[in-house]
């Protein structure tokens, strides 16, 4: 059984208080609970992190690169939140992996503010999600078992 790593960026920890209206009531644990459920209809195993340091998220996308090549790990569903618009080095890092990313953000991005419509991560992820507020997890596990079944 293949695992799903779902990684979550800055402040995504506050999930259910932070800007409500925004990113829904749900809380993290919630979300985590979505992604189990969805992973174990897809025959998929969970593993479900978030940190708000950006070397972090670099050492788990070197990390998970490593899994994929080695044939346990279907991909990655990347929530990197502000990093997305901001960092190079994450770009670099799955780059560098050749590791298959799942893009995901909560709010449609592209209906806010000017500085979240540029995302470093689009141009190295296979698909992008978002929009859907939290559901869009379980529906980006859904997205990757079906580009692990080819
Ligand atoms: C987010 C959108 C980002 O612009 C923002 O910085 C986040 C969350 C989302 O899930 O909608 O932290 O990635």
């Amino acid at each position: 059984m293949k695992t799903a790593l779902v990684l979550n960026g800055p402040n995504l920890n506050l999930l259910g208080t932070r800007e409500p209206a925004v990113y829904g009531a749900h809380t993290l644990a919630d979300v985590e609970k979505l992604c189990a459920d969805a992973c174990a209809a897809h025959g998929l195993k969970l593993d479900f992190r978030q940190t708000s340091h950006e070397g972090a998220l670099v050492d788990w996308i070197h990390e998970a690169g490593k899994a994929q090549a080695a044939g346990t790990l279907a991909g990655v569903i990347l929530n990197a939140g502000a990093y997305t618009h901001t960092s190079i080095a994450l770009h670099d890092a799955i780059k560098g992996a050749a590791v298959t990313v799942i893009e995901l953000h909560i709010s449609n991005v592209h209906a806010r503010e000017a500085f979240r419509h540029h995302s470093y991560i689009s141009p190295v992820a296979k698909a992008v999600m978002c929009g859907f507020g939290v559901s869009g997890y379980p529906l980006a596990i859904a997205g990757l078992a079906a580009l692990t079944a080819g």
